[in-house]
C-alpha cells in the first residue's frame, strides 16, 4: 500500500507590509474596526514587479529544501491560484521552468481560498496510485492585484503570499483523508465579476475586483467549516481532542474563533496567522503549517487537521499525520 506524506514545507511573503494605519490613509476606514471585525493588523503586498510566480519559486524552493529532495526528483507539480501571472501557459508551467524540471505533469488549481486544500488532495491521489512519487503543491497568490482599494469592505482583508510542501510516497500514512465540496449556487457572494470569456475588457479597465457579501458569507463559513470538520473526523472514527493543531484558512478571527468554539477547541491547538498576512487565499494555509513547523509549534508524528472555505463556494479539509 502506497501512502504520502509532507515531506518538508516552505512559504513566502513580499517584502512590503501595509498596515491598517497605511489603509487608513486611502479609504475611510480605522486600525480599531479592522482588528476588532476582522483580526488582521497588516498585510504584505507584492512590489509592482513581483508575480505569483516570483513568490511561489521562493516558497517551492524552501519546501525543496526542508524537504531534502533534489528538484530534479519533482514528478508532479499542483499549484493552487486564483491569481495566475497569465492566462496561460499556467503557473504551475511557469514555476517548473524556474526549478529546472522538465517532462513532469504540472497544472493550475483554481478553487480560491480552498485551492491549497484541493491541490493537496489531488497530490495525495496522485502518489496514492503510484502516478508520482514526489510532487510539489503550492498555494500562491498576488490577490491584492484583484482588489479595488477603494473599497473599503474588500481591500482591508486581503494580503499576498505563498506557501509549499512536498508530498511523497511513504509506507506509512501521512495525509490520512482528504475532502473536497462545492456548491456553485453561492457563486455570488464572493466573485470577481469579469473574466477571459465574460466582460474581458473590464479586466483591462475597472470593474475586474473582488466583490464579496461579507455578512452572509461569515454565516455560511462557520457552519460549513465546523460541518467539514466533523466529515473529515467522522472518516477517521476519531474526536476533536485526537487533532493536535487545527490549521484554518485565516480569513477572519473571528469566524476561526466561531468554528472553535462550535468544535469545542481551545485556541492554544489552533494556528493564527491571519494578523500579520491578512487573507491570502490559497497561499494562507501552506503559509500558517509552515510558520508553525519553523518555529517548533508544529513537530513530527502530529495530528494537523487543515481546512478551508473560498469563493465557489468551495470548501475542504484533510487531515494530515505531519
Ligand atoms: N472600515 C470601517 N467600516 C467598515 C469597513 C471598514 N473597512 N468595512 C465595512 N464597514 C462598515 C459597513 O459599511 C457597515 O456599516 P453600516 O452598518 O453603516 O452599513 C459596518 O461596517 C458593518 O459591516 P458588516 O459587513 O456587517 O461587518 P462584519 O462584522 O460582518 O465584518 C467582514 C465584515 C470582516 C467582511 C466579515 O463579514 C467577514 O470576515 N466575512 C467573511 C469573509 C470571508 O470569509 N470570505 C471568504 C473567504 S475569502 C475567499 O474565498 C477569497
Amino acid at each position: 500500500m502506497i501512502y504520502s506524506r509532507i515531506a518538508g514545507t516552505g512559504s513566502y511573503l513580499p517584502d512590503k507590509v501595509v498596515t491598517n494605519a497605511d489603509l487608513e490613509k486611502i479609504v475611510d476606514t480605522t486600525d480599531e474596526w479592522i482588528r476588532e471585525r476582522s483580526g488582521i493588523h497588516q498585510r504584505h503586498v507584492a512590489a509592482d514587479d513581483e508575480t505569483t510566480c516570483d513568490l511561489a519559486e521562493h516558497a517551492a524552493r524552501r519546501a525543496i529544501e526542508a524537504a531534502g529532495v533534489e528538484a530534479g526528483s519533482i514528478d508532479l507539480i499542483v499549484l493552487a491560484t486564483t491569481t495566475p501571472d497569465l492566462v496561460f501557459p499556467s503557473t504551475a508551467c511557469l514555476l517548473q521552468e524556474r526549478l529546472g524540471i522538465h517532462d513532469c505533469a504540472a497544472f493550475d488549481i483554481q478553487a480560491v481560498c480552498t485551492g491549497f486544500v484541493y491541490a493537496l488532495s489531488v497530490a495525495d491521489k496522485f502518489v496514492r496510485t503510484g502516478a508520482a512519487r514526489c510532487a510539489l503543491v503550492v498555494g500562491a497568490e498576488t490577490f491584492t492585484r484583484i482588489i479595488d482599494w477603494s473599497d473599503r469592505k474588500t481591500c482591508v482583508l486581503f494580503g499576498d503570499g505563498a506557501g509549499a510542501v512536498i508530498v511523497e510516497a511513504a509506507d506509512a500514512p501521512g495525509v490520512l483523508s482528504t475532502h473536497l465540496h462545492a456548491d456553485g449556487r453561492y457563486a455570488d457572494l464572493l466573485l470577481v465579476p469579469a473574466g477571459v470569456s465574460k466582460d474581458y475588457q473590464k479586466l483591462r479597465g475597472h470593474g475586474a475586483f473582488v466583490r464579496m457579501e461579507g455578512n452572509q458569507l461569515f454565516k455560511v463559513a462557520v457552519n460549513t467549516l465546523s460541518g467539514i470538520v466533523e466529515e473529515a473526523l467522522t472518516a477517521n472514527g476519531i474526536g476533536i481532542d485526537a487533532v493536535d493543531w487545527l490549521i484554518p484558512h485565516q480569513a477572519n478571527k473571528r469566524i476561526i474563533a466561531a468554528t472553535a468554539r462550535k468544535l469545542g477547541l481551545s485556541d492554544e491547538r489552533i494556528i493564527v496567522t491571519v494578523a500579520e498576512h491578512g487573507n491570502t487565499s490559497a497561499a494562507s494555509i501552506p503559509l500558517a503549517l509552515d510558520v508553525a513547523v519553523r518555529d517548533g509549534r508544529v513537530k513530527r508524528g502530529q495530528l494537523l487537521l487543515l481546512e478551508a472555505f473560498g469563493g465557489g463556494l468551495t470548501w475542504g479539509a484533510a487531515l494530515v499525520r505531519y
